[in-house]
């Protein structure tokens, strides 16, 4: 598994996470997983998969980054504090290593937030700072309201059909050192399956040619694709551990500028898909 530095931190994690929404595996995906290297789980508080993170790290924590996030809704400063207690609990851990907002409030003030995600690392509750969902003008004001610490991560849509933040916010975090963790990079399993997208018959074409080239899957394919940036991470969700092993195997490897290219072409961007 390939890594790459979460920010400016010096911390390197995996290219490829474990995402936790929506997933009813077990233990056991997430422990095979970390296994190859895919040491990163990505939950939230919102999503109820805190317990089950808190499980299939016990015994590894010192191996394994935990990504978690505080719910929009609960941005006020005691709101925030008392958010990332609970996540402590559920995940029976004693520091998260980054605390993401799930998604940005413009009814708080960023700097009443900010205050408390800094106070949490104060308290060496949490140990690095994340946003997610947010705009460049977003992410932007929450820099701005940073007092002592930076903002490492934004994690945002990013697959194949959905490239909206090529426009402004990737080439932006890309020059200030700000890791974009890729989500839906499967786009929730479609472009795994050939037959997903009949709208795109050129994309899927592509993607099959650049799949029988380097004898990877489709979906190993559309992930290397997301990570071929450098300051790109993703984290697909699985159930099965099957699937946990093959979308590892998506890292190790890279496409061929030629690739990445044909790729980009055949599923051209569109700058509405936001
Ligand atoms: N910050 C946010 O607002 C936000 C929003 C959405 C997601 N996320 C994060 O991103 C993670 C991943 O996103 P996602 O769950 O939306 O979508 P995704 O990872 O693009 O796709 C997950 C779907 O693809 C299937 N799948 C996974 N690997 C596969 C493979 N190798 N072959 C075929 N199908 C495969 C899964 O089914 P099985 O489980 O049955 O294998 C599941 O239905 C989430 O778990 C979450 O951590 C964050």
């Amino acid at each position: 598994m390939e890594t790459k530095e979460l920010g400016r931190t010096g911390t390197m994690v995996p290219e490829i996470g474990l995402g936790v929404w929506r997933y009813r595996g077990g233990v056991e995906p997430l422990r095979h997983g970390i296994e190859l290297g895919a040491c990163l789980i990505d939950t939230a508080e919102v999503y109820g998969t805190e317990d089950v993170v808190g499980e299939a790290v016990r015994g590894l924590r010192d191996r394994v980054f935990i990504a978690t996030k505080v719910s929009g809704q609960h941005l006020r400063h005691d709101d925030v504090l008392r958010a990332a207690e609970a996540s402590l609990k559920r995940l029976r851990i004693d520091r998260i290593d980054l605390y993401q907002i799930h998604w940005p409030n413009s009814a708080v003030p960023i700097k009443e937030t900010m205050r408390a995600m800094e106070t949490l690392v104060d308290r060496a509750l949490v140990r690095f700072i994340g946003v997610s969902n947010f705009s460049l003008d977003e992410l932007r004001a929450a820099e701005a309201a940073m007092r002592h610490y930076p903002i490492v991560a934004n994690q945002v849509l990013y697959n194949l059909h959905r490239r909206a933040i090529e426009r402004d916010l990737l080439p932006y975090c890309a020059a200030n050192g700000i890791t974009i963790i890729a989500y839906t990079p499967l786009d929730s399993g479609r472009l795994a399956r050939r037959t997903q997208y009949p709208s795109n018959p050129a994309g899927m074409k592509a993607l099959q040619q650049i799949a029988d080239e380097t004898g990877k899957t489709l979906g190993q394919v559309a992930l290397n694709w997301c990570t071929a940036h450098s300051n790109v991470i993703a984290i697909p969700k699985s159930d099965k551990v099957e699937r946990t092993l093959e979308n590892c195997g998506a890292s190790g490897w890279r496409l061929t500028p030629a690739q990445r290219d044909l790729l980009d072409r055949a599923f051209t961007r569109n700058d509405s898909d936001d």
